[in-house]
């Protein structure tokens, strides 16, 4: 199976009104196709070795969204005892705004309700307004501001909280 994501030449989803995928674990053989997301997405992309090093440490989990063999999304987060720190979502900038980055989330929020974690954790630029309005409109909420100090920037940061229905 190729799970090299080539996004010219896909089959006729465009017209599609909703687009469903799958939402599994990363596994090595996602990472071209996760790395070219990535890139297309980032002015200071993760390498390959940042996302192998992410997979074999402990606590740090992939998924991808996939149609088929097309990987368009990924998320990385971090599982601690009562929460998870989300470290990466990306869908690739074409397909944006098709419910591919809710459709993640939702196998996220639903898949913690089992495990006794009640929090997920975030951050987001000030300027990444993309990210704002869509962690808002899952329920996000702001719960500090600080400054960026990472690659030179200089812009407040938001870390936002969700807080998952306990059953
Ligand atoms: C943030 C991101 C993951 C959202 O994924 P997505 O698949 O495009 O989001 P969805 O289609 O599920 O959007 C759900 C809702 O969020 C809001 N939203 C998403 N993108 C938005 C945008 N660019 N502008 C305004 N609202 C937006 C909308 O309300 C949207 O619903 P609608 O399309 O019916 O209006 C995606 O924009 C992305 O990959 N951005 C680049 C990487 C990034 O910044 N990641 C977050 C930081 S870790």
């Amino acid at each position: 199976m190729n799970t090299t994501t080539h996004f010219n030449i896909e089959p006729s989803w465009q017209a599609a009104d909703g687009f469903p995928v799958s939402v599994r674990w990363m596994v090595r053989r996602d990472l071209p196709a996760v790395v070219g997301i990535e890139q297309a997405c980032f002015e200071f992309p993760w390498q390959k070795e940042d996302f192998l090093g992410c997979m074999q440490s402990r606590n740090c989990i992939g998924m991808v969204a996939a149609r088929e063999e097309w990987v368009v999304g990924f998320m990385i987060y971090e599982t601690k005892k009562r929460q998870v720190d989300i470290s990466s979502i990306v869908v690739h900038p074409r397909y944006q705004r098709r419910s591919v980055g809710s459709q993640m989330m939702r196998k996220l929020i639903d898949k913690l309700a089992n495990q006794k974690r009640y929090r997920i954790i975030l951050q987001v630029r000030e300027s990444n307004l993309p990210a704002l309005c869509f962690f808002r409109l899952l329920g996000f909420r702001v719960r500090r501001i600080s400054k960026n100090c990472h690659e030179g920037g200089d812009e407040d940061v938001y870390e936002m909280e969700y807080s998952v229905a306990k059953i």
